[in-house]
C-alpha cells in the first residue's frame, strides 16, 4: 500500500490579539495564573469581517496553484463554529479558492476531534484513488461567556492540509486507537453563541480519554511509547498538553527525566500559547509548530498524536516525518504573521467580542478590517457575502 499523509500544511490566525496580562489586570487576577497556571500568553480575536470561512480560505490559499487545484477531488471542512445549519462553510471556500466544480465538499462536526476524522477519511479516499488530493481544512473561533473561567482560553485559527499519496511531510500510519463516551463536559446548544463548559470535569475526561485511546492504540499498533520521539496533543491551552504527556509517560512507566518528557512536546506548544484554543485546528497547528520550530531534523522520526473533542471522541494515532520535509514548510510566512499582529486593549477586545450578528435578515455592511486575503463584506437577506480583500 502506498504511504498516505500530509503533503503540505499551512495555518492562519487573525491579526488581532489580547495579551492575557491585560485580561488579568482588568479582572484583578494574577497574570501568572494565565502565563504559568494554564500556560497561555495571548489569544487571537477575529476582526468583524473574519469568520471560519475567511480564515479557512486564507489558511489554504498558499497550498496550491491553479494547475494543482485540479487534482483536489474533495474538500473536507472541520468546524464547530459553523455559520449555517445546512450549507457547508466549505462551499464558500471552494468558490473563494477557485476549486474545480467536480470537487465534492462536506462539513464535519465533533467538537475539536473533527479535523482528525477528516484527515483519516481523507487518507482512506486517497488510498482508493492515489492520483487524487484531498484538501482538509479545520477552522474555529473559540468563544466563551465573558467573566467565566473559559474566557482566558479563547482564540481563533484555521489550518489547511493537502492529503496525498507519497506525502512530503508526514506519512500517517493506518492503525489508530479510539475512545468514545457520551459525556457533558463542553457543548453549545443551537441557540447559544458561546460554549457551556464544566471546565474541571472536561480536563479529567480529557485525561481519561487519553489513557483509553492509548490502550486501544496499543491493541492495534506495533508502535510502542518509546518508538515515539515527539508528541502532539489537542491544545485547549498548553498546560493541558503538559499534564497529558506526564500522564501518558506515567501510564507507560517511562524512564525519561522530567526535562526529556517536556522536550517531547515543547515545540508543539509555541504557536498555541500565542493564538489560544482554535478547537478543531489546534492539534494540527501544534504539529506545524513542532516541525517549524524543532532544533533537530525530525526526518524519519515517529510522532504520536492525541486528538480530543468534547462530548467526547478521542483518538491516538502515529505518523513518520518524511526526510526533507523542511522544503515544504511556510515557516517564515507563519512567523511573520504572528510577529506582525496588533495588540488590542480591553475595550477593543470587547468590541471585537461583540461581532455583528443580524438575526432577522437586516443588512449589515462590514468595514474592511482583516489583513487576511479574504473577508466577510456584508450579511444581508440572511446571506453572507464573502470577497477577496
Ligand atoms: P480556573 O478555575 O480558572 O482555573 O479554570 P484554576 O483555578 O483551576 O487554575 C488553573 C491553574 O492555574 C491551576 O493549576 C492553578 O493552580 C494555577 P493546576 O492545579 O491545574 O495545576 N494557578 C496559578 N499558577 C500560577 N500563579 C498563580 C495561579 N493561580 C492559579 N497565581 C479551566 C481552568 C481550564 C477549567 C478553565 O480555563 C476552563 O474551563 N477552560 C475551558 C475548558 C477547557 O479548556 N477544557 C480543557 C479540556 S476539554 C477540551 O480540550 C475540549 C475543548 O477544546 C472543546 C472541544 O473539544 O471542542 C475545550
Amino acid at each position: 500500500m502506498l504511504p498516505v499523509g500530509i503533503d503540505k500544511i499551512s495555518f492562519y490566525t487573525s491579526n488581532y490579539y489580547l495579551d492575557l496580562r491585560t485580561l488579568a489586570c482588568t479582572q484583578g487576577t494574577d497574570p501568572e495564573k494565565y502565563y504559568v497556571g494554564i500556560g497561555q500568553e495571548k489569544m487571537g480575536m477575529p476582526a468583524h469581517d473574519e469568520d471560519v470561512v475567511t480564515m479557512a480560505a486564507s489558511a489554504a490559499s498558499p497550498l496550491f496553484d491553479d494547475e494543482q487545484s485540479k487534482t483536489i477531488s474533495t474538500l473536507l471542512f472541520a468546524t464547530e463554529s459553523g455559520i449555517d445549519q445546512s450549507k457547508s462553510a466549505g462551499i464558500y471556500v471552494h468558490r473563494l479558492l477557485g476549486l474545480n466544480a467536480n470537487c465534492r465538499v462536506v462539513e464535519l462536526k465533533q467538537a475539536c476531534y473533527s479535523a482528525t476524522a477528516a484527515v483519516q477519511m481523507a487518507c482512506a479516499l486517497v488510498a482508493r484513488q492515489p492520483e487524487t488530493t484531498v484538501l482538509v481544512i479545520a477552522s474555529d473561533v473559540a468563544k466563551y461567556e465573558l467573566d467565566t473561567p473559559g474566557e482566558a482560553t479563547q482564540g481563533c485559527g484555521a489550518v489547511a492540509m493537502l492529503i496525498k499519496a507519497n506525502p512530503r511531510i508526514l506519512e500517517i500510519d493506518p492503525q489508530v486507537g479510539n475512545h468514545t463516551e457520551d459525556v457533558m463536559d463542553f457543548w453549545r446548544p443551537n441557540y447559544l453563541k458561546t460554549a457551556i463548559v464544566d471546565g474541571k470535569y472536561s480536563t479529567k475526561i480529557y485525561l481519561k480519554s487519553l489513557k483509553k485511546a492509548w490502550e486501544n492504540f496499543t491493541l492495534a499498533s506495533d508502535v510502542s511509547f518509546t518508538d515515539l520521539s515527539h508528541f502532539c496533543y489537542h491544545l485547549p491551552f498548553s498546560r493541558m498538553a503538559q499534564k497529558a504527556h506526564k500522564h501518558l509517560s506515567r501510564v507507560n512507566k517511562s524512564s525519561l527525566e522530567p526535562e526529556q518528557i517536556e522536550a517531547q512536546i515543547e515545540g508543539s506548544l509555541l504557536y498555541n500559547k500565542l493564538i489560544g484554543n482554535s478547537y478543531a485546528a489546534a492539534l494540527f497547528i501544534g504539529f506545524t509548530s513542532l516541525i517549524e520550530n524543532s532544533n533537530s531534523d525530525l526526518g524519519g522520526k515517529k510522532i504520536g498524536f492525541f486528538s480530543y473533542g468534547s462530548g467526547c471522541v478521542a483518538e491516538f494515532f502515529s505518523g513518520t516525518v518524511v526526510p526533507g520535509y523542511q522544503q515544504q514548510l511556510f515557516k517564515e510566512q507563519h512567523q511573520n504573521m504572528l510577529e506582525c499582529r496588533e495588540e488590542v486593549d480591553y475595550e477593543q477586545y470587547i468590541t471585537l467580542y461583540n461581532a455583528p450578528d443580524p438575526q432577522n435578515g437586516e443588512s449589515v455592511i462590514i468595514d474592511v478590517d482583516t489583513t487576511g486575503k479574504f473577508r466577510l463584506a456584508a450579511i444581508a437577506n440572511h446571506k453572507r457575502e464573502y470577497v477577496e480583500r
